[in-house]
């Protein structure tokens, strides 16, 4: 088995129903009509509009993420969202640990790894983020820090089957920044060596690339070896862009 290619759209906190209808709607539409192979395709619209998203792709092969997790099952925990209730309303996927949620929220590699884990308890695939920042690039740290992060964030019960990790480093997301093709294949190589020293699947793993991708880089950046799908933000608010990433995506 080979990792089948994921492109995920995160859409963070933007959207109202009326936009997240007709942006899912009209992806949904182009996955219909679509004439070749497609890659896995994920939406994951803010909490509060994935029942809204579930609804408009209903019938098309695109899937819903949520963009966080609790690590609890159910509880006192005012303001947050379960893995189970999030599986109850149609999503498959959930992304944790973005570096959005780790800088906003100090949310720990431990932290990522519990609710990693409870997504794959409440049968979500988790999608794991990791990357360094540009004081840790500068520094010579890069690989260090996603060493630690992926040994740190990955759960020990993940499998190429269950998981994907994203290799975002944080100084590209939303700044129109990305890494050269051979950065982005080192770092995935570095993601995948450390995944497979705890796992026995490493060649199968899904490992998306994330931070200002669209439809202008896709080609070059989905063509790097290594590099499985993508984890895409700005450019999956539209419905045109996002969808030129998707056809760019590897074919296998
Ligand atoms: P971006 O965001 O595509 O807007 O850079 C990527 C991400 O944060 O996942």
């Amino acid at each position: 088995m080979t990792a089948q290619p994921l492109i995920a759209g995160n859409w963070k906190m933007n959207g109202s129903t009326a936009q997240a209808k007709a942006l899912a709607g009209d992806l949904a539409a182009r996955a219909k009509g679509a004439a070749g192979p497609l890659p896995r395709i994920a939406l994951c619209p803010p909490a509060g509009l994935i029942s809204t998203v579930a609804a408009a792709v209903a019938g098309s092969v695109v899937a819903v993420g949520a963009q966080d997790c609790h690590a609890k099952e159910k509880g006192a925990h005012t303001g947050d969202t379960s893995a189970v209730l999030l599986k109850d309303l149609g999503c498959t996927y959930v992304i944790v640990g973005h570096s959005e949620r780790r800088a906003d929220h100090g949310e720990t590699n431990e932290a990522v790894r519990t609710k990693a884990e409870a997504a794959l308890a409440a049968g979500l695939t988790p999608i794991i983020c990791v990357g360094e920042t540009e004081a840790e690039r500068d520094a010579g740290k890069a690989a260090d820090v996603v060493r630690s992060q992926v040994s740190g964030s990955v759960p020990a019960k993940s499998t190429a089957a269950n998981t994907v990790i994203a290799y975002e480093p944080v100084w590209a997301i939303g700044t129109g920044r990305t890494p050269t093709p051979d950065d982005v294949k080192a770092m995935h190589a570095v993601a995948r060596e450390t995944y497979g020293k705890a796992h026995a699947d490493g060649a199968d793993l899904a490992i998306l690339y994330g931070g200002s991708v669209k439809g202008s880089n896709a080609a070059t950046l989905l063509a790097v070896a290594g590099v499985d799908g993508a984890l895409v933000g700005g450019a999956s608010l539209d419905a045109a862009d996002f969808w030129t990433i998707i056809i760019n995506a590897p074919k296998r």
